[in-house]
């Protein structure tokens, strides 16, 4: 090894480790925990349409479904209301305690007043929950939701956003994606074994 080959492979083997630990930190940290896929929900605290603030933590001892939204939505949001309350009502005595959130992706329009009167068609144990610009967006982030501002012709603008129900255990953690495209009263029956 000539001097100058020497000088140049002490730095060279450091940046290298130094590459190596790194490298090996980030993949660690990226790795699913318990050998599971990515988390999906975190704690929340958002406005009720009473004004009354819910969080992850009031939602505990009941399994609950998660649907994100806005008030403003022609088709699907209203199609999913109506099926999560078909569920709800098949549900009968047995589901007074299971919740479903409607979480909207549109705050700057959907107030609490907007929410509350929206969901008041729909069955009473669907909770419109909306929040600051910063809150909806950590909510969407932590359910690894998408929701995206689309201008339309008019001048005005619509939402597009995940259309997925989410089913929460009553321990809070997240179970898996809940299907409403199936009889009510079998959507009920598996909502019901949560209990
Ligand atoms: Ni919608």
């Amino acid at each position: 090894m000539s001097p100058r080959a020497r000088r140049l492979a002490l730095p060279l083997l450091a940046l290298a480790i130094g590459v190596i630990a790194l490298g090996t930190a980030i993949y660690v940290t990226l790795l699913p925990r318990g050998g599971s896929s990515v988390s999906i929900g975190g704690p929340f605290a958002l406005t009720a349409g009473d004004g009354r603030t819910v969080s992850d933590r009031d939602l505990r001892g009941a399994p609950y479904l998660v649907f994100f939204g806005f008030t403003h939505c022609p088709d699907v949001c209203p199609t999913k209301l109506f099926q999560l309350s078909e569920v709800l009502r098949a549900m009968g005595d047995g589901g007074q305690k299971v919740r479903a959130l409607f979480i909207t992706v549109d705050p700057e329009r959907d107030t609490p007043a907007i929410m509350k009167s929206y969901v008041s068609s729909f069955d009473e144990r669907i909770v419109g929950l909306t929040g600051d610009r910063e809150a909806i967006d950590k909510v969407v982030r932590d359910f690894r939701a998408f929701a995206k501002k689309v201008p339309t012709k008019d001048g005005d603008y619509t939402m597009e956003h995940t259309g997925l129900v989410y089913l929460m255990g009553k321990d809070g953690q997240f179970i898996g994606s809940f299907n409403l495209e199936r009889p009510p009263e079998e959507a009920a029956k598996d909502l019901l074994r949560r209990v």
